[in-house]
């Protein structure tokens, strides 16, 4: 949600604070800007829309200057319009933001009632106005920043550039992640350390209530009361050539297609070989005495986690409550103490999570986290990390990220068992190789490309869709029906199989395509008996199952996806293969911009 990046060099900035945002446009990409400071003065350039039209609006007047702020953004408070685009300037100072100020209304009447004139419909804007009142009342930047900071509720990332300083930007966080990059001779300010990768591996992550001083030879850090402090100089794993899209034509098609690589890899992690046995990284926690563990997540994670209540249930028989991050805290959850809470992220800094992890470290619960950005807030206010290694996941709609999940969910669910005697040795060494088949199957699955890229025309002119699935088919239908509206457009829904008879049937006719999720097994014959109730009504069936259930059920189907035989245990991340790929290839076909759909981002740091 919004990202900003700030450079302090002795060299010009503007083409490096836009390659940053380049970096972070999955962050949002409602409209960009770049101030820099040039003899004395204030340069200016902003841009509705995607970042190609920041470039061309600099290509046509250049912002000269070594010394800059930037930011892209997804617009919470006002329209995506060039006048509500960042950096938000008085004629003494420029601000980027990521986050949202909370009393923006107060402090913005306040502020009118002085006679102050803001030009904008942001919550930003206030910040930009409070400071530079401070400015004129004599303070310097620091003193400005001091007073002002306690002054804002809600969460904040900030950069600020000061046209009387054109030797130092000013940073401050609290509740948005803020990085500094140490170079040469320079500074840096980020949203992540991705955005700063090709400028400095050296990183400190700024802490809750820091703001900072950043001058070309250093950063001085203070805390939220002022005193000076120390934070660690880390070397950034993000490197440039993980975010480029090599020979594919989107990210999320790269993403889909290193599914076998990254799942192989986080498996890795949690898998001893030698023994075939589930081994968790840096787990000092006992989890044996687990009574209950809580889930809570947003979006494709949420579905994550809901494929994973199956795995838990089953094998280690703890009961799983499942939430969306969103709704948790506010129905006041009953948490024992000492219980488990798992929180599921890609990015780890989503908003509604992150509220309802720390809602759950109040109460007293272990703090499990399931991340794929292990510098991210969540991981570091986890007490049990367990990392995902998908690597960055650029491509709005989460692909990777999601598999990785389920392979740490399936190890986590193996554990657990184990500890709670619930497995023997010979069944934990049975649940180790089908996991591991994981990536072989995943690119089997792959191969199938071409015959889903051919079922794309069938769907895309389909005003509404339906996904069907049982047990954890279920939760991949509603995944399937996210991918698809997220980045084609198209009105999707997911139904558990046995649910369609309750209502959603009256939906069916013969201009909605019902995809239904069936691998052959236990749960086949009632899925099928499901999709001859939407046969029947004229509906027009997508089967995606594998060779016995194409053989059984495949007749009469408008299309079928013939997939590998696979475990139970394995069909989620492998059914997860055909979802993405006609989710991304009907975004293809009805010519959407499948990497940066509209309204979204991919950083959701905003309640
Ligand atoms: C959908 C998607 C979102 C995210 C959700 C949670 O494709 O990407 O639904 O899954 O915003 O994000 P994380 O996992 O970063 O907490």
């Amino acid at each position: 949600m919004c990202g900003i990046i700030g450079i302090v060099s002795t060299t010009p900035v503007a083409d490096r604070l836009v390659d940053g945002l380049r970096r972070m446009e999955y962050r949002g990409y409602d409209s960009a800007g770049v101030c820099t400071v040039h003899e004395g003065e204030l340069v200016r350039r902003r841009a509705e829309g995607k970042l190609a039209n920041l470039v061309a609006a600099l290509a046509a007047d250049p912002a000269p200057g070594t010394v800059g702020i930037a930011h892209t953004r997804w617009a919470t408070h006002g329209a995506p319009t060039a006048r509500n685009a960042h950096p938000h300037a008085t004629e003494h100072l420029a601000l980027v933001h990521n986050g949202i100020i909370e009393n923006y209304k107060e402090l913005r009447a306040e502020l009118n009632g002085e006679g102050r004139v803001l030009e904008s419909e942001t919550d930003t804007e206030v910040v930009a106005h409070l400071l530079s009142r401070e400015v004129e009342r004599g303070a310097s930047p620091e003193t400005a920043i001091q007073t002002v900071l306690p002054r804002l509720r809600g969460a904040f990332a900030l950069a600020v550039a000061f046209r009387s300083r054109p030797d130092m930007l000013i940073g401050a966080r609290l509740g948005s992640p803020l990085v500094l990059g140490h170079g040469d001779g320079e500074m840096f300010l980020g949203s992540d350390a991705l955005a700063l990768a090709p400028l400095t591996q050296r990183i400190s992550y700024l802490e809750e209530g820091d703001w900072v001083v950043l001058t070309r030879d250093g950063a001085d850090i203070r805390d939220a009361g002022g005193a000076p402090v120390e934070r660690e100089i880390v070397t950034s794993g993000a490197t440039a050539a993980a975010v480029e899209k090599g020979n594919y034509r989107h990210y999320m098609q790269k993403e889909i297609f290193e599914q076998p690589t990254v799942v192989a890899q986080t498996l890795g992690s949690y898998i001893r070989q030698a023994d075939a046995t589930v081994a968790l990284p840096q787990l000092d926690v006992d989890l044996s005495t687990v009574k209950r563990i809580t889930m809570v997540a947003c979006g494709t994670s949420f579905y994550a986690a809901m494929i994973a209540k199956y795995w838990f249930e089953t094998f280690a028989r703890v009961p799983v409550d499942l939430d969306v991050a969103s709704e948790f805290r506010y129905r006041d959850p009953v948490l024992e103490r000492g219980g488990l809470s798992l929180f599921i992220s890609q990015s780890g800094e989503t908003a509604d999570t992150l509220a309802a992890l720390r809602h759950c470290k109040a109460a007293g619960q272990t703090i499990g986290v399931i991340v794929n950005v292990p510098t991210s807030t969540m991981a570091r206010e986890a007490d049990i990390l367990l990392p995902t290694h998908a690597g960055p996941e650029i491509g709005v709609a989460s692909t990777k990220a999601f598999t990785c999940q389920l392979a740490v969910l399936a190890a986590l669910a193996t554990h657990l068992a184990v500890r709670r005697g619930l497995m023997s040795r010979a069944e934990e060494q049975d649940v180790v190789a089908h996991l591991l088949e994981a990536p072989a199957s995943l690119n089997a699955a792959l191969k199938l490309d071409g015959a889903i890229e051919a079922i794309a025309p069938l769907v895309a002119p389909a005003r509404d869709v339906l996904y069907l699935g049982r047990g954890p088919d279920y939760p991949l239908a509603l995944e399937g029906a996210l991918k698809l509206k997220e980045i084609s457009y198209i009105h999707a829904e997911g139904y558990a199989s046995g649910e369609m008879k309750h209502g959603p049937i009256a939906l069916i006719d013969d201009r909605v395509p019902v995809i239904v999720l069936a691998p052959s097994g236990p749960l086949f014959e009632k899925t099928v008996s499901n999709m001859e109730e939407v046969r029947a009504r004229g509906g027009k069936v997508i089967l995606i199952s594998d060779e016995e259930g194409v053989r059984q059920a495949g007749d009469g189907a408008l299309a079928t996806v013939c997939m590998p035989r696979v475990h139970p245990l394995i069909a989620p991340l492998v059914y997860a293969v055909p979802v993405q790929l006609l989710a991304y290839h009907v975004a293809v076909a009805k010519g959407t911009d499948v990497d940066q759909p509209r309204n979204l981002a991919k950083s959701v740091t905003v309640e």
